[in-house]
């Protein structure tokens, strides 16, 4: 999908995450968190979206991140774990007294508060266990994908999945899956047409969806 008016003269690259990386990696998350649109000055710290979203996934897997990068700028990313349960036990053991240390209670909430408040992802945060999905022998890895809006519509998001499927199936992986916000109907296009489908766990406000990878 190419919007009207938006030309890219050059070709983003997909390449393997660098540490170098982590911060811009984790302006795409930010940037991208509220259904797909811009979360800066949504929270009270803006390192607390990328601290569940993003960097917990960078330093457990990095070598299952992928970034696109535009003439050495990272555009966006596909981050993924192999094995959520493993996941879950080493974000509990190894990354929550950090993030509970950072992020120790969240501001009271204003009238300007997101639908996903501080509160929620602050709690989303200290329960890795949201992560244990009843299919998980199937699905055992899961995945967050970002672009920036200048990156969106250009078959980046296809060629980053595609990127993250392959690294999966070289490892033995069977299946990926990924949970999503009901309200980001342009993610959801995205999902149906690669061909993800539903999950038996998936409710209408919180669609789990799952591709084999293969
Ligand atoms: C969702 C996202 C990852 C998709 O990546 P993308 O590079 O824009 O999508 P692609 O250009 O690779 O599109 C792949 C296919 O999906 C379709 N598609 C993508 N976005 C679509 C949309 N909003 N509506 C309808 N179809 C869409 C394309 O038409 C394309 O089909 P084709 O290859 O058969 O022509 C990207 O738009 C994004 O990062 N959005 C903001 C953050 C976000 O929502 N992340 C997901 C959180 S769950």
């Amino acid at each position: 999908m190419t919007a009207p008016g938006t030309p890219q003269t050059e070709r983003p690259v997909i390449r393997p995450y660098r540490p170098a990386d982590e911060d811009a990696v984790s302006e795409v998350c930010v940037r991208t968190a509220l259904a797909g649109d811009d979360a800066r000055g949504a929270y009270s710290d803006d390192d607390l979206m990328p601290d569940v979203y993003a960097r917990p996934y960078l330093a457990y897997a990095p070598d299952l991140a992928f970034v696109a990068d535009l003439e050495g700028r990272v555009v966006g990313y596909v981050l993924g774990v192999a094995d959520t349960a493993s996941f879950v036990d080493w974000w509990r053991g190894e990354w929550l007294p950090a993030f509970d240390a950072r992020h120790p209670e969240a501001r009271t909430p204003t009238a300007a508060e997101p639908a996903y408040t501080e509160a929620q992802l602050i709690a989303d945060g200290r329960r890795p266990e949201r992560m244990r999905i009843a299919e998980l022998d199937a699905y055992p890895a899961h995945l967050h994908i970002d672009l920036l809006p200048e990156a969106q519509g250009h078959g980046l998001g296809r060629r980053l999945i595609a990127t993250l499927r392959e690294a999966l199936t070289a490892r033995g992986v069977p299946g990926v899956h990924l949970s999503m916000d009901a309200a980001n109907v342009g993610a959801r296009a995205f999902y149906d047409r690669l061909g993800f489908v539903e999950l038996p766990s998936s409710t209408p406000d919180a669609p789990l969806l799952g591709i084999a990878t293969g």
